[in-house]
């Protein structure tokens, strides 16, 4: 195992990646798009990040690692962190032990849209897919806005918007830039792991003329499955195996189209497409991408794991959540848990479990509108989340991934624990596992986990207007185990960064 060392400066930098729009992005060393984090299975990753964007606090969350025992670098800002101040250092450190394809982006309300976010690839010396191609290729999806996120987020939670529309993209990018040629050899096969690290919009991906094998999805291995359009949401991770043609002198469209189901309004002129190209021959023409009218993606849900990882047993807590988009007495639009909009608590959770003592197993010490829920060690967790808004939204578990046992279409309403006990529905013996899962307009799904890890971990919508819009709760997962794993670990840039916004910290 080896170290893998970073020294990042966040600073920021100008770019124009849809060609229509030149304004400031969130760089890494004077770099946009970011850099990618390579590591292999077993090395420690080290972050040293330096923030010099002038004006405002930042942090890095490492999107489905699971931090075991380094819940503290989760990157959470008033979770697992004070954000880091301007002007200040920080370092990241942990171990990884899953292979896959991830990705990094700051975890400060608002703030990865504005350009801080980028792949992380742990490379694997023992993928079961190894044999089965020759190279690999990382390709990003995301959308993308030409004004900056703060003054969007204020005009998004304001008495203008009270029906809570959400501030549509302008445009859609892939590794952001638009129309990428990608240069390809026949009658070979290329892994091609697919990143959708937008803000708001899902996309459904597919190369005109092939067809390719999901093999991995959100880092877990699958048994190879055919498709010929996959649907990421914000934050889904695709592995495809792409093989290519054995002869041909034409280039292919590859296209990514944003869902504009998701948006409440489609301004006119929007382009929901970014298109890049798999050459096969540089002389040979750039081909317009074919319209589609029916969007026929894959079902994920179908899919099982290559470890045949075995239905988790009879929950030992089951919760279930009703959400809801609706407005406070201020006149703005809230999203809700159970009647919880999350909001952010002045001492990070995690400090809250680590001076808490055994109180730290009582819920309220960690305040009502952190939706906390204590979790004891080693239990199977279900989750049903049932959807009471006409949206989709993907939902993101940190510190965990978890089996999907059951996955509405739209419009089918609450989960019924009958359907499971009449026969109506049966959960797969080796359900598909993921970190991040979309829940259907007006629908619902079922989820199970173990709690394996203990940790601060954040359940939310990874629509990043509805983090800012409440629609997140916290699991303190086995806070007693969690004092004793981190006493004395905590290093002490941690207290550094909460000293800078005034907590007496020594
Ligand atoms: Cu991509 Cu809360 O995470």
């Amino acid at each position: 195992a080896d170290v893998r060392e970073y020294d990042f400066t966040v600073g920021w930098v100008n770019r124009n990646p849809d060609g229509q729009h030149e304004r400031r992005v969130m760089g890494i060393n004077g770099q946009w798009p970011i850099p990618t984090i390579h590591a292999t299975v077993g090395d420690q990753v080290v972050v040293n990040l330096k923030n010099e964007l002038g004006d405002r606090p930042c942090s890095l969350h490492f999107h489905g690692l699971y931090q075991n025992g380094t819940t503290h670098m989760d990157g959470v800002a008033q979770s697992t962190q004070c954000p880091i101040p301007a002007n200040s250092s920080f370092t990241y450190s942990f171990n990884v032990t899953q292979p896959g394809t991830y990705w990094y982006h700051s975890h400060v309300d608002g703030q990865y849209p504005d350009g801080l976010r980028g792949p992380l690839i742990v490379h694997d010396p023992e993928n079961p897919y190894a044999d089965q191609f020759d190279e690999e290729l990382v390709l990003t999806l995301s959308d993308w806005y030409h004004d900056e996120m703060p003054g969007l987020i204020s005009s998004f939670l304001s008495v203008t918007n009270p029906t809570g529309a959400e501030p549509v993209p302008n445009s859609a990018l892939m590794n952001d830039t638009q129309n990428l040629q990608i240069s390809v050899e026949p009658n070979k096969t290329y892994f091609i792991r697919i990143v959708n690290m937008a803000a708001f919009a899902a996309q459904y991906f597919w190369i005109e003329g092939h067809s390719f094998r999901i093999i991995e999805v959100d880092g877990v291995y699958h048994k190879p499955q055919e498709a010929d359009m996959i649907y990421a949401t914000a934050a889904q991770r695709y592995g495809i195996l792409l093989t290519t043609k054995n002869y041909t002198n034409e280039n292919f469209a590859i296209v990514g189209s944003m869902d504009q189901d998701l948006f409440d309004a489609v301004p006119e002129g929007l382009n929901p497409n970014v298109t890049s190209y798999l050459v096969y021959d540089n002389a040979a023409a750039l081909p317009n991408a074919t319209l589609v009218d029916e969007f026929k993606p894959f079902d994920d849900v179908l899919l099982e794991p290559t470890d045949e990882l075995a239905l988790f047993e009879e929950p030992t807590l089951s919760y279930t959540i009703d959400m809801k988009m609706d407005n406070l007495a201020d006149g703005v639009n809230y999203a809700f848990f159970n009647d919880i909009t999350f909001v952010r608590p002045k001492v990070p959770t995690l400090y809250t479990v680590m001076t808490s003592g055994n109180l730290s197993t009582d819920p309220t010490v960690y305040g009502v509108n952190t939706h906390p829920l204590v979790l004891e060690h080693n239990q199977v967790i279900e989750l049903v989340l049932n959807n009471h808004d006409p949206g989709k939204h993907p939902f993101h578990l940190h510190g965990h991934d978890f089996q999907v046992l059951a996955r509405s279409d739209d419009d089918s309403g609450d989960w019924d624990p009958e359907a499971l006990r009449n026969g109506s529905v049966t959960f797969p013996s080796t359900p598909m596992r993921r970190d991040t899962v979309l829940v259907r307009p007006n629908g619902h799904f079922v989820i199970r986990f173990r709690s394996d890890n203990p940790g601060v971990w954040l359940f939310h919508c990874h629509i990043e207007w509805h983090v800012d819009s409440g629609l997140i709760l916290t699991f303190v997962e086995a806070p007693l185990q969690l004092q004793q794993k981190l006493a004395g670990k905590i290093p002490d840039d941690h207290y550094d960064a909460c000293r800078a916004q005034g907590m007496p910290y020594k």
